[in-house]
């Protein structure tokens, strides 16, 4: 198994660009499946879980030309309708496929989908399912598949009882190719559910109100292929000025949008963290002190979930004590375990709370990264640390972070990837 090996202590500077928003590609690149035009999509970032995506759509018949971070995709029929266990088990976003499948032919079967252990048991799909239904599909179950079918696929209302991403944008695209209008409530505002709409827009869907807690989707016959950018990693920006702030580096981010962080630029404005921002650039200015600060996640425009451990690392380096109030997911604050073996001083209140004691030293220590924000949370530990740090299942941060190593090396870091 991979594994980095980083030395901590070294000073940080310099330029940093985001790459596109894996969050984004991964329903993207499902939504090809809705045309039989050939589909150009820029900006990609070249992650693992980008690349099981790729690997999902050439089993289903997709033709794809792949030059670094540009695809073209051109589906002109689906070889099959069903997502193999294979593909599903390796990553969640496999379930954005179910919905354009169904749409495309009328039929799909697929597994509950796997992906990073951050929720009690096996992550829910209800919703998904609900929603299906909702727009006229059946649904019969076995062992092992789940299995829709239907004759055509009919707008509907539908309320989402819980706010979900992937549920809002999987409805979006399901509703795109289904006869007459749907009106979902209760949406996800998040960025990239708006960026989707409007590629979805671009090759001809009738999408309006992504973005607010409503959208409608008037159906249309067909979509035209077309050319898409993915929209920069919000996430990723995030993580890079939390890890200038932790490292107390000077860092400029690149290619991204300051205004889909805003929350944690409100934040830094509380705790210290000088930055100064353009339209597509974010530059965070050396600082000393950081004053605590408690933090709840919550849907878009709130503090992410994401954002989350990297930000828990942060206040350990805070004067000060913080609570970090985990509301999305049951497991995600169970990495802190790590942060304590490193030397945080970190109280769990309970699985959704812990309050930090900053500020302490971390030290390297042999780890395992357990999901992929916890994984680069964990690089932020090691690289304030005193020694040297091991992270091993390195794979759950390659999922998310595009040449990681690489990248952070190029800032001063000193991150050694082994086989
Ligand atoms: N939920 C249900 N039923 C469902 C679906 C979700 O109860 O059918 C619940 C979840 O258990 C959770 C809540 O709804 O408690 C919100 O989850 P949501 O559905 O919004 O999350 P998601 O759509 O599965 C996306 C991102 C996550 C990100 C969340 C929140 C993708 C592929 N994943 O997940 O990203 O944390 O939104 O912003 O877009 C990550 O990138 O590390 C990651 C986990």
């Amino acid at each position: 198994m991979s594994k980095f090996i980083i030395q901590g202590g070294r000073q940080l500077a310099g330029e940093i660009e985001v790459k596109g928003a894996k969050n984004a590609a991964l329903k993207i690149l499902p939504a090809a499946l809705l045309s039989n035009q050939p589909t150009t999509i820029n900006n990609l970032p070249l992650i693992e879980d980008v690349q099981r995506a790729i690997e999902l759509l050439r089993d289903l018949g997709a033709k794809i030309e792949l030059n670094q971070a540009s695809c073209q995709i051109q589906v002109n029929g689906l070889a099959k309708n069903v997502i193999e266990p294979t593909f599903a088990n390796k990553f969640r976003a496999s379930i954005m496929f179910a919905g354009p499948i169904l749409a495309r032919t009328g039929e799909v079967s697929f597994p509950h989908p796997g992906g990073c252990v951050i929720g009690a048991g096996k992550r829910p799909i209800d919703l998904f399912l609900e929603g299906f239904l909702a727009l006229g599909a059946e649904l019969s179950q076995d062992e092992q598949f789940y299995h829709l079918k239907c004759r055509k696929l009919t707008g509907a209302e539908y309320f989402f009882t819980t706010i979900s991403v992937t549920g809002t944008e999987a409805m979006m695209m399901t509703a795109v190719l289904a006869e007459g209008t749907t009106i979902l409530k209760n949406c996800a505002m998040e960025p990239e559910v708006v960026d989707l709409a409007d590629n979805l827009n671009k090759q001809g869907a009738k999408i309006s109100g992504a973005g607010t807690p409503t959208i409608i989707i008037e159906g249309v016959s067909k979509l035209t292929g077309g050319e898409i950018k993915v929209m920069p990693d919000r996430i990723e920006a995030g993580t890079f000025a939390i890890l200038a702030a932790a490292t107390k580096a000077e860092i400029t981010i690149t290619n991204c949008n300051p205004t889909t962080i805003e929350i944690l630029l409100a934040i830094f404005d509380k705790i210290g963290i000088k930055y100064s921002t353009g339209n597509d650039w974010l530059k965070i200015h050396k600082n000393n002190k950081i004053k605590p600060y408690n933090i709840v996640t919550h849907e878009y425009p709130g503090f992410p979930t994401d954002l989350q451990s990297p930000y828990t690392v942060l206040m350990t380096q805070a004067e000060g004590r913080s609570l970090i109030h985990e509301v999305i997911y049951d497991r995600r604050l169970l990495f802190t375990d790590i942060l304590t073996q490193m030397g945080a001083e970190i109280i769990m209140c309970d699985p959704h709370r812990v309050v930090v004691i900053g500020p302490t030293k971390l030290s390297g220590r042999k780890l395992t990264s357990p999901d992929l924000r916890a994984g680069i949370a964990i690089i932020i530990a090691a690289l304030i640390a005193e020694g040297k740090t091991e992270i091993d299942n390195i794979y759950q941060i390659d999922r998310g972070y595009e040449n990681i190593d690489e990248r952070l090396n190029r800032l001063g870091a000193e991150i050694k990837r082994t086989n």
